[in-house]
């Protein structure tokens, strides 16, 4: 049997390097932002056997999921909420650690969001989070747009759509958080490829269920989307490196106080 594709699966690198960087200790309360099925949620709950961790996300399918997987393990530290992180009403100055993997990019209002994150921080509390550096430094994104609409074509942009790299620009991310009321910004580069499935068509499934694959497949008429699917294919076979498909990518840990 073949272990499933899940975000889990790709991100099985860039975890670990986040749960290092998050640096999370036994008595810790930590909130996870965007927490998705909570892997992050739940390392992080090990971790703080003595404290807690609640992981939010605007998505119910994705809390039930989270929630699912937690009774299966019988932690008993974790709780989920369904919110949406930018207006939720979080205890304030109650969290040690606020926590976000690939969370915390696609918010309407980002200087609103970290501002309410901040609250439920206490004083001198952590937020740490990871995101994409931008479409360029990310061969997985490049090769998917070059696959999908050509060699030549150019970044496509869905606007109002959810933006994978709105904190790539690093003065931009520091500016938002200085607005939002954090201090010492710093940013990790973090250079880990991701992990698309062991083999072609299982890679080609995965990559068919991303919403930008999806929008651009609509656009197109069937013997164009055809031809997309194919090149789409060939640019996952051209990196299938044996124990599976994999991408380069790059990532940030932004960290900030409060
Ligand atoms: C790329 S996924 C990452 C999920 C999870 N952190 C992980 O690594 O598995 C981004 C998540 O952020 C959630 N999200 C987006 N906007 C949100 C908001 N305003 N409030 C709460 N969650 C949000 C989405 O529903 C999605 O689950």
């Amino acid at each position: 049997m073949s272990d499933p594709m899940d975000y889990d699966a790709e991100l099985r690198l860039h975890n670990e390097v986040l749960r290092l960087a998050c640096d999370i200790s036994r008595h810790d309360r930590v909130l996870d932002i965007g927490c998705g099925a909570g892997q992050t949620t739940r390392d992080a709950a090990r971790i703080a056997a003595a404290g807690s961790a609640v992981g939010v996300d605007i998505s119910a399918g994705m809390i039930a999921r989270a929630q699912v997987l937690t009774d299966a393990e019988g932690l008993r530290n974790v709780r989920f909420e369904q919110a949406d992180v930018q207006v939720h009403h979080f205890p304030s100055e109650h969290f040690d650690v606020v926590i976000s993997r690939f969370g915390t990019m696609f918010f309407a209002d980002p200087t609103a969001a970290f501002s309410n994150i901040r609250r439920a921080l206490r004083s001198e509390g952590r937020l740490v989070m990871m995101v994409w550096q931008d479409h360029e430094a990310n061969e997985w994104s490049v090769s998917i747009q070059q696959g999908l609409a050509g060699r030549d074509s150019a970044p496509i942009v869905f606007p109002g759509g959810p933006d994978p790299f709105s904190l790539a620009d690093p003065t931009t991310v520091e500016r938002i958080l200085s607005a939002a009321g954090f201090a010492e910004t710093t940013f990790t580069d973090v250079h880990e490829p991701v992990y698309y499935g062991e083999d072609v068509a299982a890679a080609l499934d995965w990559v068919r269920g991303f919403s930008y694959t999806q929008d651009m497949l609509q656009r197109l008429d069937a013997p164009s989307a055809e031809s997309a699917l194919e090149r789409l294919r060939e640019a996952l076979a051209a990196h299938d490196r044996g124990p599976g498909v994999w991408f380069d990518s790059r990532a940030w840990i932004v960290t900030a106080i409060r």
